[in-house]
C-alpha cells in the first residue's frame, strides 16, 4: 500500500467498471491513483484486481482507496486532477458540490468522463468558474477500451487541458500512421509507440458534444448493419451463422470496422440452453440511454438533415412495441412481389449498400459537428476527429482514415459525399443501395436507415426539390413569402392566390 505521504497524480470518484478499467489503464503507464466509491466493495474490488495485476517488479500499490472525498485530497498532488466516472446528470453537480465543501480548491481540476449532455457541461464550466476547473472529457470503447486504450473526447479549458494532456495521451488507444490500431490487451504491457486517439477539441462542452455524434453516428452504423443482417437473412433464408461468415469476409474489406467485427461473431454464437442461434433468444426490442436522440434533437434544432441517425433512433423507439406489432403483423399484411433471386447478387448488392449508406451517415455526423461549431463558437478540426475515432472508440474503422484524408486536404469540406474517394464509391457503389431498397420495399422487409440513406444522397445531389411548390403552399395559406429564381436572394414576394383574375400564360 501507499503510506500516507505518498502523493498521487489523480483522483476518481466512481470505481464502478469504467472508473476501474481507467484507473487500472492509469496505473498501467505510471500513475498514481487515489480512489473513492460510495460502495466499498468497488473500491475494494479494485484494489484487488491491482494487487493481482501488479508486476513483481513493482513494490507498491498503484491506486489507493479512500473512503471519503476529505481523505481523497490531500492525496493527491496539486493542482489536484480528479476523475468523475459517476451517472450522468444530478451526480456529477452533486459531486462536485461536496468536492468543494471537502476543500477543493480553484485551481483544481474536475474531468466529467461520463456520457453528460454537453449542454451541462457548458454550464458546469461557466457555473464553477473561480471555485474549480470543469473539464469534459468523453470516453469511448466501453469496458476494454477504458483498461487498455480508449479514444478519449477532451473539451475545457485550455490551461487544464496542459495537465490532463500527458496522462490522455498515454492511457489513450493508439493506432500506426495507416490507422490500424495498436492492440494490447495485456495488463502491465502498455502500448507506448503510436499516434494517440485522442486530442483537445476545444473549450466547455466540445468534448463532449463530439462523443454524443459519435454515439448517433454509432446508432447509425449499428442498425445499417442490422438491416443488411435482416435483409440477408429475409430474402435469402441464410442461418445467422451462415451470415455472421458473410460479415466476416466483409471485415476484410472497406467495411472493416469494430461493429462487422463483433457482429460477425455475434452471428456465430449459438445458445447455451436451447442450442439455437443466441441472437434468435434474444428478444427484439432495443433499448437506448439517449445519446442518439440528443444527436438527432441537435441535428433537428440546427436544421441539419441527419435522417439516417434519426431513423435509427426511431427504428429502435418502433422495436419496443413489441405487443402492437404482434397484434399488426396478422392484421397489417404486405402485398409483395418479388421476383427471382440471385444470392450473389443480393449478397453484393446488400455489401455495397451498407457501405455507401454508412458513407451518408458519418456524412451527417460531420455536418451535425460543422453547424455545432458556430451555433456553440468552437472550430473543430475534422481531420483530427476522424482520427481519434480510429482506434479505441464503437465506431472504429478503417474508413475512417479517407475521412481523415479528405478533411486534411479540405479542412473547410462542405460534405463528405463531396470528397473525391466518397463521390466516386458512391457513384460506383449506388446500384447496390438503390436495389437493397428495391428489394426491401417488394418484399416488405422494414429497412428505414437505408431509405433514409438514399433519400439522402439523391435529396443532397438534386439540383431541383419540390421545395418551391412547398414555399407556395405556405405562401398560400399563410403569407409567408418566398423568394423567386430571377430575383435576389433575401427579396420577397406574395402572391394572391385566391385573387379572381389570374395572371394568364405566357411561355
Ligand atoms: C461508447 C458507447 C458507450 C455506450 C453508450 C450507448 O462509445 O463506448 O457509445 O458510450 O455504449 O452508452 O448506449 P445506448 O445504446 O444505450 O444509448
Amino acid at each position: 500500500m501507499l503510506n500516507s505521504h505518498q502523493s498521487c497524480n489523480i483522483g476518481f470518484v466512481g470505481l464502478g467498471v469504467m472508473g476501474k478499467s481507467l484507473a487500472l489503464n492509469l496505473a498501467d503507464h505510471g500513475y498514481k491513483v487515489a480512489g473513492f466509491d460510495l460502495d466499498e466493495n468497488k473500491i475494494n474490488d479494485v484494489l484487488a484486481t491491482e494487487e493481482k495485476e501488479r508486476c513483481s517488479s513493482i513494490s507498491e500499490a498503484r491506486i489507493i482507496g479512500c473512503s471519503t472525498l476529505e481523505e481523497m485530497l490531500p492525496k493527491l498532488t496539486t493542482p489536484r486532477v480528479i476523475v468523475l466516472l459517476v451517472p450522468a446528470g444530478k451526480p456529477v453537480d452533486i459531486v462536485c458540490e461536496q468536492l468543494l465543501n471537502s476543500g477543493l480548491e480553484a485551481n483544481d481540476i474536475v474531468v466529467d468522463c461520463g456520457n453528460s449532455q454537453w449542454t451541462d457541461t457548458i454550464r458546469r464550466e461557466s457555473e464553477y468558474r473561480g471555485k474549480l476547473k470543469f473539464f469534459g472529457t468523453a470516453v469511448s470503447g466501453g469496458e476494454v477500451g477504458a483498461r487498455f486504450g480508449p479514444s478519449l473526447m477532451p473539451g475545457g479549458d485550455a490551461d487544464s487541458w496542459k495537465y490532463l494532456q500527458p496522462m490522455w495521451e498515454a492511457v489513450s488507444a493508439k493506432v500506426n500512421k495507416d490507422g490500424t490500431q495498436i492492440i494490447s490487451n495485456i495488463p502491465g504491457k502498455q502500448v507506448t509507440e503510436g499516434e494517440p486517439c485522442t486530442t483537445y477539441l476545444g473549450p466547455n462542452g466540445a468534448g463532449h458534444y463530439v462523443k454524443m455524434v459519435h454515439n448517433g453516428i454509432e446508432y447509425a452504423d449499428m442498425q445499417l448493419i442490422c438491416e443488411a443482417y435482416h435483409l440477408l437473412r429475409s430474402l435469402l433464408g441464410y442461418e445467422p451463422e451462415e451470415i455472421g461468415k458473410i460479415f466476416e469476409t466483409w471485415n476484410e474489406g472497406e467495411l472493416n470496422s469494430y461493429l462487422v467485427e463483433i457482429t460477425a461473431d455475434i452471428l456465430q454464437h449459438y445458445d447455451n440452453t436451447t442450442g439455437a442461434p443466441l441472437v434468435d433468444m434474444i428478444l427484439d426490442s432495443a433499448g437506448q440511454k439517449g445519446t442518439g436522440r440528443w444527436t438527432s434533437i441537435s441535428a433537428t434544432q440546427m436544421g441539419v438533415p441527419a435522417g439516417i441517425i434519426s431513423e435509427s433512433v426511431y427504428a429502435r423507439a418502433l422495436s419496443t412495441l413489441t405487443e402492437e406489432r404482434e397484434k399488426a403483423a396478422s392484421l397489417l399484411v404486405a402485398e409483395t412481389e418479388l421476383g427471382e433471386i440471385d444470392s450473389e447478387a443480393v449478397i453484393e448488392s446488400v455489401r455495397n449498400a451498407l457501405y455507401c449508406a454508412k458513407i451518408c451517415a458519418y456524412a451527417q455526423g460531420f455536418q451535425i459537428m460543422r453547424a455545432a461549431q458556430k451555433e456553440y463558437n468552437w472550430s473543430f478540426n475534422f481531420s483530427d476527429i476522424a482520427k481519434i475515432w480510429r482506434g479505441g472508440c464503437i465506431i472504429r474503422a478503417s474508413f475512417l482514415q479517407k475521412i481523415a484524408t479528405a478533411f486534411t486536404e479540405k479542412p473547410d469540406l462542405e460534405n463528405l459525399l463531396l470528397a473525391d474517394y466518397f463521390a466516386d464509391t458512391l457513384a460506383d457503389k449506388q446500384k447496390g443501395l438503390r436495389q437493397a431498397v428495391v428489394l426491401a420495399a417488394q418484399s416488405g422487409i422494414p429497412t428505414p436507415s437505408f431509405f433514409s440513406a438514399l433519400a439522402y444522397f439523391d435529396g443532397y445531389r438534386s439540383e431541383i426539390l419540390p421545395a418551391n411548390l412547398l414555399q407556395a403552399q405556405r405562401d398560400y395559406f399563410g403569407a409567408h413569402s418566398y423568394e423567386r429564381v430571377d430575383a435576389e436572394a433575401g427579396q420577397k414576394f406574395h402572391t394572391l392566390w385566391q385573387e379572381k383574375n389570374r395572371p394568364e400564360k405566357k411561355l
